[in-house]
């Protein structure tokens, strides 16, 4: 099968973006990456805190030595010492071999600790000792092992708060915190979101197999106003579903999930004010109806770029009913399409 696409060979960790927030942290990350500082990765869920690690170690001296991974929210805290620090044959019930923990993997590369807010106290002080000595002991063993490890820490919990509560270790805190890199929430950089489509819109194309869709103006303009919660992991997750569920190839408002176009509907106004006629004993239904129907039905325009026929229809009214109500609310006909 031919894909009428252009065919896919990116960087998998490309870190698409170029507005501001996103080039300085371009600018951190190629000077950190020629160091062995330690880096926090800062960031709501979803931000791209994984990537940024990658970048730094794959543009670091170190990129051709491991990369070694620990979500410390993802292994039972009895098993993330050995798994950190490893074991000697005998250590425990179970251990029948010696077996090398993840600092030692990753000597002379990259050990990066995801989710480090979630690390329980005792570890901590077990970390703490590691990275200050540059060496530990299996659990179980005598010998002092040494690594060149370069640590990169990430989380989107607030460790300052985490400090201040007493549930994150302040030592540790500043041992990490030497180059914090914080990661922008999408919604504070809505101007990436096209640029992040285009980007998705091509990766599932080529990695489903099917032709690549476009997105539609409306549905764009819905996309830059939510508030993109799950930041960019969220909006490729909707385009992945996109790809497997949609059956033509372009996504109108209507092929996005309520939440997402929910955010459009105008909210009731709670009064109406008229500056001439002030009524101040109640509400003044008409108005406030009035002005509410007005809302709805540029919202129904919006939604439907202004074809009439499609927002009468999902406004359930009939099309001159509906060119009779924009006459009345004062809707320009000439700025909405008649198609
Ligand atoms: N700027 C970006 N360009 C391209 N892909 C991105 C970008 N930011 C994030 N992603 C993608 O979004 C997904 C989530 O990113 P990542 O895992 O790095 O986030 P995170 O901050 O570590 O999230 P969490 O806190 O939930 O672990 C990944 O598939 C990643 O490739
Ligand atoms: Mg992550």
């Amino acid at each position: 099968m031919t894909l009428s696409v252009k065919s896919f060979h990116s960087d998998p960790h490309a870190i698409i973006g170029s507005s501001m927030p996103l080039l300085e942290i371009f600018e951190i990350i190629n000077r950190v990456a020629k160091t062995d500082s330690t880096v926090l990765v800062l960031g709501e869920s979803g931000t791209g805190k994984e990537l940024v690690a990658k970048n730094i170690h794959y543009k670091s001296p170190r990129a051709n030595k491991p990369f070694i991974h620990v979500n410390c929210a993802a292994i039972p805290s009895t098993l993330l010492e050995s798994e950190l620090f490893g074991y000697e044959k005998g250590a425990f019930t179970g251990a029948v071999t010696a077996r090398a923990g993840r600092f030692e993997m990753a000597d002379s590369g990259t050990l990066f600790l995801d989710e480090i807010g979630d690390m329980p106290p005792i570890l901590q002080v077990k970390i703490l000792r590691a990275l200050q000595e540059k060496s530990f002991e299996r659990i179980g063993g005598i010998k002092t092992v040494h690594a060149d490890v370069r640590i990169i820490a990430a989380t989107n919990k607030n460790l300052e708060q985490a400090v201040k509560e007493g549930r994150f270790r302040e030592d540790l805190y500043y041992r990490l915190n030497v180059i914090p890199i914080t990661m922008p929430p999408l919604r504070t950089r809505t101007q990436d979101l096209p640029e992040l489509c285009e980007y998705f819109l091509d990766k599932y194309s080529v990695k489903i197999g099917r032709k690549r869709l476009t997105i539609n103006k409306s549905a764009m303009n819905y996309l830059l106003q939510y508030s993109w919660p799950g930041n960019v992991r969220e909006l490729e997750n909707l385009i992945e579903r996109l790809f497997v569920l949609k059956q033509d190839d372009t996504v109108t408002p209507y092929d996005l999930p309520d939440k997402i176009i929910n955010r459009g509907i105008p909210e009731f106004p709670n009064t109406v004010e008229d500056d001439e006629n002030p009524f101040i004993n109640g509400i003044d239904l008409n108005a406030t109806i009035a002005k509410y129907e007005k809302n709805l039905i540029l919202h129904a325009l919006d939604l439907n770029e202004g074809v009439q026929s499609r927002a009468a229809k999902y406004l359930n009214i009939k099309r001159t009913t509906l060119i009779q109500k924009m006459k009345r609310h004062g809707i320009d006909q000439n700025v909405i399409k008649l198609t």
